[in-house]
């Protein structure tokens, strides 16, 4: 018997059930994972990076693996609107879809070779989060969600933890390349929460963090002058892993503000309480 014809037949029939939906979701994994394991492909080399600013660096492979991606996106779904980080955004008048990409985050990382980075792919329909797929390469995780259909880790369900209390919790949180003021505020709040917690990490890719929040390795994640391509597809695994994601001070998410506070469901006011203290310089 030739089992591999039979395993492209059995695809064949699930790819014309399957929903427009889920084919998005499914797409942005695909896609994100394929980028990822281009990024590493490319890692071997020498890297040729450009500075946005002192902090803020760029390679090639920022742009060859977004190049990627959004060839993919215009192959598969050409009327589809794009917001990408390096540049390959396409304004769209016919279509509801946005997708929002980060051909990787964790620049620094990547440049370091410190093993923490991804490929981050959000999608809104109507300017709502409705798909999300990050993929972490390292590690070869692909996180993924759909509105109302929960989060996935390499296709099994994730949920926030269940820890109560911030004196039990890990919280991660990061630090503005572009605004000073940001900069030197979550530094005093760093301060401010870190006796409070079992442990604050800065691990450099906010897609990450917010990943690992929807599958309870983090109870909490904070951070200020985000872009919207850092949160968009992690925004959405949290809130289908069945946690919160908001402004500072617990209002809806804004892309454009770029400010979350995310956690489980315990954590994430007691995180909001903390940053009230400061509020008035946010
Ligand atoms: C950065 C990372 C980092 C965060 C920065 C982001 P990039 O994205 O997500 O964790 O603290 O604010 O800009 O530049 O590596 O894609
Ligand atoms: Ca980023
Ligand atoms: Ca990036």
């Amino acid at each position: 018997m030739n089992t591999s014809r039979k395993i492209i037949n059995h695809t064949n029939n699930e790819d014309r059930m399957i929903s427009f939906h889920d084919k998005l979701i499914s797409d942005a994994g695909q896609i994100a994972r394929a980028a990822g394991q281009l990024i590493l492909e490319m890692s071997t080399k020498q890297r040729q990076i450009s500075y946005k600013s002192a902090r803020d660096m760029v390679t090639e492979v920022d742009k060859a693996s977004e190049d990627f991606i959004v060839s993919e996106i215009r192959f598969r779904y050409p009327d589809h609107e794009i917001l990408a980080e390096e540049g390959g955004s396409t304004i769209s008048k016919s279509s509801s879809y946005r997708w929002i990409i980060d051909p990787l985050d964790g620049t620094t990382n990547f440049v370091h070779g410190f093993p923490v980075f991804a490929v981050s792919i959000g999608i809104e329909l109507d300017g709502e989060l409705y798909a999300a797929a990050v993929f972490d390469p390292n590690q070869n995780e692909l996180f993924t969600a759909g509105l109302g259909k929960g989060a996935l880790l390499n296709g099994a369900p994730i949920h926030v933890s269940k820890t109560l209390e911030l004196g039990k919790s890990l919280l991660a949180t990061g630090f503005s390349y572009f605004n000073d003021d940001y900069f030197k505020l979550n530094m005093e709040l760093w301060a401010s929460i870190y006796g409070k917690t079992q442990g604050l990490r800065r691990a450099g890719a906010a897609a990450i963090d917010l990943a690992w929040l929807a599958c309870g390795r983090l109870d909490g994640v904070w951070e200020f002058s985000l872009k919207p391509w850092d949160i968009a597809a992690g925004a959405l695994l949290v809130t289908e892993a069945g946690g919160i994601i908001s402004g500072p001070q617990g209002e809806a998410l804004d892309l454009s503000t770029g400010h979350i506070i995310a956690g489980n469901p315990n954590i994430h006011p007691e995180i909001i309480k903390e940053i009230s203290l400061f509020k008035h310089r946010l």
